[in-house]
């Protein structure tokens, strides 16, 4: 959509490019295979609220943004934010305002509340490979969707289809046909890992308008996202469809609130310049000039991608497509992101609903509508199939530390079972001039920052329940063989899962991964004998060796040292063959830092010493606030570090210094001055950078000083990062 009313040059309201994507339809979970009327009985389905007008919808946003608490954002970002909130207070007290009006004040609030900054910000956890669960502790009924920011607020929405309450119930078998509908949830977060239950924006009885039924006689709805309309002020969802009198298509539903009930708005069978009518799948996705686009592929065969604008007046109809990827075999799941100026879309391979790495294509002159590479496989999506899923959708955060795009991807896979329901997010970063996908099992994410880490419970073994095949293979995604003898994935996996990995007596496979040092426990399950060993960076070889068991039985390895870099797991079949599943090598001690994670001790925080004030005034500092020192020579700043052991330990002061001069200043560890730190300007006092250094620590507790050489002073000091070599 066009904007209206751009209050910043930043970001824009609906800021975040989310694009969904959609799932092949080849499988034998067809349209038309759900059976209608089926979900017509499900009593405990709420009821999508009775619909708002535009201006109830902006009443609506009004009470939440008056929730918002001056002191936790930067006046600076508060202050605009404020006054538009005024104004649509006065357009909603005013009766006699005109639509456009109301839309143009709602676009102004959702403008300046995705502008406001907080002051804190956390890291928050998200576990993949277990069932979700909102706020209030119910399951998370959300596929094929998509993640887009209005205002200071992610909105999730997807499909609560019938078979992923039947594969939370119970996950050891398939639900091939139960894609029927439910009910399109949305779910609210400002972290994007607590997510708050809103509202069934559609349900089985919202009505087809002028198509006549409702949308619980379609046979297939899927693949949606939402794009925030400026003009009409209201909130468009695209969704496929597939009705047994209506064709293929996509319809087009509308609502006045993120949250509020949506109705129909428009069907349209075939977008112009693909070949078929309907999408093979889709997903939308937002540009930073709040422009949405329909990403999708054509339907029968998927050869070839697409971007198609959605109309500027209401965003109710996809324009003439521009055609940006084609490939014979076919591509699906299509979704896209912006890093750094470049386009990249994203999708899987065609087989239904299958895992798969990413095929990606990346714009060449920075515009989403012009010409794009040929496919290549996102580097760190190959050892599990990007986690054993089918792409999904991505959530660009632009943070104030780094802009960090989320892979969302879906487990359909009734293939390998853990099927439907299943959410999987990841992040992607970029990495020299291309990108890579983090696979990890446990990760913590800053929403404000945009930065993440490992957390304590990731499980550094990737494809660890031999589940991303989905077929019986010889060469195990994720293990690479070691001998020539028999190695092969097996149906029967441990605690009713699917498969399985079986080696042979004297073959094996081993599997590498980078872990930080630390101390860790391998565990597994396994029947027949044999031996698994984890091997070093430095070369130290432990050894768990499997006795004979004929049923399934958790083994255990505990206290395995692991130096920083490339750890080792093998597996070597004995007499009588071995199955193996569920491994994991988990850092031990789950609250301290986790892989490659520093121990981080802020300005502000109790064991520090700032000789100056605690400030919160310059946006993008960690934790509460920052040290900023007195302008003189005697100011100084100091940090209590424990360390595990004698040795070299990495620190890492993240500082701002606004002045246009350096702000050198000696580094004294225990007393001792090691070297003067040169602590360079950094253009303004909300630039944020981080300068390491390698100093020589004492095992327990040292004391970190930055003791500035002349009269101005310290930068304002953020906090320090403590990374020990070996721990
Ligand atoms: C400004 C700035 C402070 C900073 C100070 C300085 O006043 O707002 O945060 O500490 O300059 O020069 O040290
Ligand atoms: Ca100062």
């Amino acid at each position: 959509m066009t904007l209206i009313a751009r209050r910043s040059s930043r970001r824009w309201g609906p800021l975040v490019a989310a694009a969904l994507f959609a799932s092949a339809l080849a499988g034998p979970a067809v349209p038309g295979s759900a059976a209608v009327g089926e979900d017509a009985a499900q009593p405990e389905l709420q009821t999508a609220a009775a619909d708002l007008s535009n201006a109830d919808g902006l009443e609506t946003l009004v009470s939440d943004y008056e929730t918002r608490i001056p002191t936790e954002y930067t006046t600076d970002t508060w202050a605009p934010f404020a006054e538009a909130l005024t104004t649509a207070t006065d357009v909603v007290e005013d009766d006699s305002a005109s639509e456009p009006e109301v839309a143009e004040a709602k676009t102004a609030l959702q403008s300046a509340a995705a502008d406001l900054e907080p002051l804190q910000s956390t890291f928050a956890t998200i576990t993949n490979d277990t069932f979700w669960r909102d706020t209030a502790g119910n399951p998370i009924y959300s596929q094929g969707g998509g993640v887009f920011k209005f205002g200071d607020t992610y909105y999730w929405y997807g499909v609560h289809y019938r078979g992923a309450e039947s594969y939370l119930a119970n996950p050891t078998q398939k639900y091939d046909n139960q894609v029927s509908f439910v009910s399109i949830p949305v779910y609210s977060s400002q972290d994007l890992v607590n997510w708050k239950f809103e509202n069934n924006v559609a349900t089985t009885s919202t009505s087809l308008g002028s198509l006549g039924g409702t949308m619980g006689n379609a046979g297939w709805i899927g693949r949606l996202g939402v794009a925030y309309n400026e003009n009409t002020g209201k909130y468009v969802l695209p969704v496929q469809m597939w009705h047994p009198t209506h064709d293929h298509g996509v319809l087009f539903l509308q609502g006045n609130s993120p949250t509020g009930a949506f109705t129909f708005g428009n069907f349209q069978r075939q977008v112009v310049n693909s070949p078929t009518t309907g999408t093979g799948d889709q997903t939308v996705f937002t540009d930073e000039d709040g422009q949405d686009y329909l990403i999708f592929s054509n339907r029968s065969g998927r050869s070839r991608a697409f971007v198609s604008k959605l109309r500027s007046s209401d965003s109710l109809y996809a324009e003439p497509a521009v055609e940006i990827g084609r490939n014979s075999e076919g591509r699906e799941g299509n979704a896209m992101f912006k890093l750094d100026g470049k386009y990249t879309m994203c999708a899987s391979d065609l087989h239904g609903w299958n895992t798969s790495v990413n095929y990606c294509i990346d714009s060449t002159q920075g515009r989403v509508q012009g010409s794009y590479s040929s496919y290549y496989t996102m580097p760190g999506t190959q050892m599990d199939y990007s986690h054993v899923t089918q792409t999904g959708f991505f959530i660009t955060v632009e943070g104030t530390v780094q802009d960090t795009v989320i892979y969302a991807g879906d487990r359909w896979a009734d293939f390998a079972w853990n099927g439907i329901g299943y959410n999987q997010w990841v992040p992607i970063t970029k990495e020299g001039s291309g990108i890579r996908f983090h696979s990890m099992s446990q990760w913590q994410f800053n929403a404000t920052t945009g930065e993440f880490r490992v957390a304590p419970g990731n499980n550094y073994i990737l494809n660890p329940d031999i589940q991303a095949d989905r077929i019986i293979v010889s060469n195990v995604v994720g293990w690479t063989r070691t001998g020539s003898g028999g190695v092969t994935n097996v149906n029967g996996g441990a605690n009713g899962s699917r498969f399985a990995l079986q080696v042979n007596n004297g073959s094996g496979v081993r599997q590498q991964m980078q872990v930080p040092a630390g101390t860790y426990t391998l565990g597994l399950y396994t029947k027949g004998s044999g031996r698994v060993t984890v091997t070093g960076a430095d070369g130290t070889v432990h050894t768990l060796n499997v006795p004979s068991s004929s049923g399934w039985t958790k083994r255990e390895l505990t206290g395995i040292a692991l130096t920083a870099g490339t750890a080792t797991v093998t597996v070597t079949g004995g007499s009588g063959n071995l199955v193996a599943d569920q491994f994991s090598l988990v850092r031990q001690g789950g609250g301290d830092p986790g892989p490659g994670e520093a121990t981080r001790y802020e300005a502000e925080g109790s064991g520090a010493t700032c000789t100056g004030t605690i400030d919160t005034n310059h946006a993008g500092y960690s934790g509460t606030g920052f040290c900023n020192g007195d302008n003189s020579d005697s100011a100084y700043a100091e940090f209590t570090v424990q360390a595990a052991a004698a040795g070299a330990a990495t620190l890492s002061l993240r500082y701002a210094n606004g002045a246009t001069a350096g702000r050198p200043a000696d580094l004294i560890v225990n007393g001792t001055r090691v070297e003067t730190a040169s602590l360079a300007t950094t253009g303004s006092w909300t630039g944020w950078t981080t300068q390491t250094l390698t100093v020589q620590l004492r095992a327990g507790a040292n004391t970190v000083r930055w003791d500035p050489t002349t009269a101005n002073g310290l930068p304002n000091i953020d906090h320090l990062d403590v990374a020990q070599a070996s721990g």
